[in-house]
């Protein structure tokens, strides 16, 4: 994926190559082995434009810098899940991208239970305009609408393809970045030593809960099971620090 504000040449020969891409059958499944970098560069500049015309976002220039940068992490993750479970990574990469574009709009705390399906609807005429496949766009729109709270306000299928959008957005949460973030939120550091020792124990107790939690795909399974295996890791190796920071033991 090029680089976020690249100056577009690497999308160009990107182009060029997809012009030659060759199709590959592997495990019965049909699966583009190169990236459509035009169509990429496309929606990546459509989610900017998006972005950069919130005008909550534009008074808070973090939330924007941070919903940019989390709709690529869940585009990277997504391409994973594309790549392992042989989805076009394309097309999966694209519906990550534009899975939050509504936060363009103002909804404020109300309205963010609607974020998936104003996304949706955000987005739908954009992937027309890229000529993607109609059924396609029915799948990308589906995952997006239903990525927040399961519901769409339109007819739709829970394909794989569909569901691997919460799925890559979901992981998201449980990966390094989000363990740190989550610790800066929640204030951490300032709390008292008994506080923070109840808060890493509260933490692994719901990670245990997590760690079955239905995914649409094995790849995608394959990948929260890995992820939140690193998070009860790091979970027990600080509560294990916390223990060691106030007896010899
Ligand atoms: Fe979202």
């Amino acid at each position: 994926m090029p680089p976020y504000g690249g100056d577009g040449s690497a999308c160009e020969a990107g182009a060029a190559a997809w012009g030659q891409a060759a199709l590959r059958w592997g495990g019965g499944m049909e699966r583009r082995i190169e990236m459509d970098w035009d169509r990429i560069a496309r929606t990546e500049a459509f989610l900017k434009e998006k972005l950069d015309g919130g005008a909550y976002l534009n008074a808070h220039p973090e939330a924007k810098a941070y919903r940019l940068e989390h709709s690529y992490r869940v585009a990277n993750i997504g391409r994973e899940i594309a790549r392992r479970a042989g989805f076009d990574e394309t097309e999966m990469v694209i519906a990550c991208l534009l899975h939050d574009v509504s936060y363009c709009e103002d909804f404020g705390e109300k309205g963010w239970r609607e974020h998936g399906r104003r996304s949706a609807a955000l987005a739908r005429p954009f992937l027309e305009e890229l000529g993607l496949p109609a059924e396609r766009i029915e799948d990308i729109c589906y995952g997006i609408a239903i990525h927040v709270d399961d519901e769409a306000d339109f007819l739709g299928e829970r394909t794989a393809f569909a569901l691997s959008v919460g799925d890559a957005d979901n992981l998201d949460r449980i990966d390094a970045y989000r363990i740190h973030e989550t610790l800066c939120a929640d204030g951490f550091l300032g709390l008292l030593y008994e506080e923070k020792l109840a808060y890493v124990e509260k933490r692994l107790g719901r990670l245990r809960e997590l760690t079955g939690l239905p995914m649409g795909t094995e790849a995608a399974g394959e990948l929260w099971k890995e992820r939140i295996g690193y998070y009860l890791s790091f979970c027990e190796k600080l509560a294990g620090q916390l223990r060691a920071s106030r007896a010899v033991l």
